[in-house]
């Protein structure tokens, strides 16, 4: 089929010569192809929903023919994903941008996107204040893209910030970024109608919407036959997933979701992030229940233990709901392991109401949590109406006292696992040793094992607990 092409003629070759010919081709065409095709390298930063999105950006661009690479000297479009949650994140990314300047000045041609809620914060900003940025593009507007990016090619600046009551990119296949094959990233909806006070991904990411459940779960089904074995399903807030069948207009639930998603397979392990305290229901509590396959673990952010801090912060929950809250998972599945986001410092906090942040995460007893001191964020509920008046030296060590709680009661949890054994989806050589697996129980735990014959990523082995730290613990493969 190649040897119309009169530089190669195969014609008087053996069969094993032609086929090492064939080759030798095809990998000349696809060297060729990987020339002459644009490559796009992305870099994201930020939740679990920024890198999720990457997926569909760079299939998006694949689709106009884009190839990504990982070597951001060879790239042709420089994309950077954007977390605006707090001060720090952005600082992080402005500081990237330098970087990217450079490459642009050593390969002159080279095009820079910011994408996702930095540039939806900043809008045409970005442009004044990046001045070699060459386009700003918001989280509803990925398919704008390759338009945006033929434009900035011509030298036209382009910003697409638009925010969408509908896009869900509920047909985009994502493609797989960085991926360990075992476990992927599935969004089920988009945007967030909370208002937290503290809170700019409203401002950000726009209105809640639910995506299609047929494509939520076809785009599991198609991992499962990939060899994937861990799906996470994302939103900022799942348990207010909400999405109506057109054809019976029956209701889908966030439950009635992780249900349909845990009958793709019993092989496939279903994850999910993040609950709200307010709205999940003793109901997606019994479905986990019913399937072993729907992992044993909540993210359930407390954000603060005192009900005059939630309060302001607009949670609309009290500590006491928040109590209640943990009893339901632990009545309805003992063997939950939770895990929280804690805020340090909020406006107004006292040093008791501090205390009382201190005392519900004992209570809680929480697997691990990501904690964080108050970062004012601009055009917040919070930056409008209070005074972000603790110091920061305040904020800092209540943040320490929080950080070393936390240390220790990972510890005594993970402590308790020694001499259990867990189920675990190994997902890949650990960190420290080749001769090692590490994989995660139903809990999230990260196991490290030795290996053993015939057993690879993505496949299920049963592990004894022998030694834990606060992060990790170390076992045994038993039979
Ligand atoms: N300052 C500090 N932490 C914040 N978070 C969100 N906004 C802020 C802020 N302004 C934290 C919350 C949230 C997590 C994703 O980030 O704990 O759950
Ligand atoms: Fe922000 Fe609250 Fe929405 Fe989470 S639930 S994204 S903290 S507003």
């Amino acid at each position: 089929m190649y040897n119309d092409n009169p530089t190669l003629n195969f014609n008087d070759k053996t069969i094993d010569e032609k086929k090492q010919g064939d080759v030798f081709f095809k990998e000349q065409i696809a060297k060729k192809d990987q020339e002459l095709t644009k490559k796009f390298y992305i870099e994201s930063y930020g939740c679990q929903m920024n890198f999720s999105d990457s997926e569909i950006v760079a299939s998006i661009l694949a689709e106009q023919g884009f190839s990504s690479t990982r070597n951001l000297e060879e790239s042709d479009l420089i994309l950077i994903n954007t977390c605006s949650i707090r001060e720090k994140a952005e600082d992080t990314v402005r500081k990237r941008l330098r970087i990217f300047d450079k490459v642009k000045a050593q390969r002159p041609g080279t095009l820079v996107g910011v994408l996702g809620c930095m540039a939806e914060r900043l809008k045409t900003k970005f442009l004044e204040e990046e001045k070699l940025v060459d386009m700003v593009v918001g989280p509803d507007a990925y398919r704008d893209l390759p338009k945006l990016v033929a434009g900035a090619e011509e030298g036209n600046k382009g910003v697409n910030v638009f925010l969408s009551r509908e896009e869900t990119y509920a047909d985009i296949s994502p493609m797989r970024l960085g991926t360990n094959g075992v476990s992927a990233f599935i969004s089920i909806m988009r945007g967030c109608d909370n208002m937290c006070s503290f809170c700019v991904v409203p401002f950000t990411r726009g209105r809640e919407r639910s995506r299609d459940a047929f494509s939520i779960v076809a785009e599991a089904t198609e991992l499962f036959e990939k060899g994937y074995r861990e799906v996470t399903l994302l939103g900022q807030n799942v348990d207010s997933y909400k999405w109506e069948n057109p054809e019976t207009n029956q209701p889908v639930s966030f439950a009635h979701l992780l249900e349909m998603v845990a009958k793709v397979h019993p092989d496939l392990r279903i994850r999910f992030s993040t609950s709200h305290p307010k709205d999940m229901t003793d109901d997606v509590l019994h479905t986990m229940a019913a399937y072993e396959n729907i992992c044993n673990y909540i993210h359930l952010p407390v954000q603060s233990g005192n009900t005059r801090v939630l309060d302001l912060m607009n949670r609309t929950y009290t500590r006491e709901w928040y109590m209640e809250r943990i009893e339901a998972i632990r009545r309805i599945i003992p063997d939950c392991a939770v895990s929280s986001d804690i805020i340090a410092g909020f406006c107004t906090e006292t040093e008791e109401e501090h205390q009382d942040t201190l005392s519900i995460m004992s209570f809680s007893d929480y697997s691990m949590s990501y904690m964080f001191y108050y970062s004012e964020r601009p055009g917040t509920l919070a930056a409008r109406k209070y005074e972000d008046d603790i110091s920061l030296g305040v904020k800092k060590k209540r943040l320490q006292e929080i950080i070393r709680l936390q240390q220790q009661i990972s510890f005594e949890h993970n402590q308790r696992d020694i001499g259990k054994r867990f189920k675990v989806l190994i997902e890949g050589d650990s960190k420290r040793s080749d001769q090692d697996f590490c994989g995660r129980n139903s809990q999230n735990k990260m196991i490290v094992f030795p290996k053993q014959e015939g057993l690879l990523p993505g496949q299920y082995t049963w592990v004894e607990v022998f030694e834990a730290t606060s992060a990790t613990l170390k076992g045994k493969i038993v039979h």
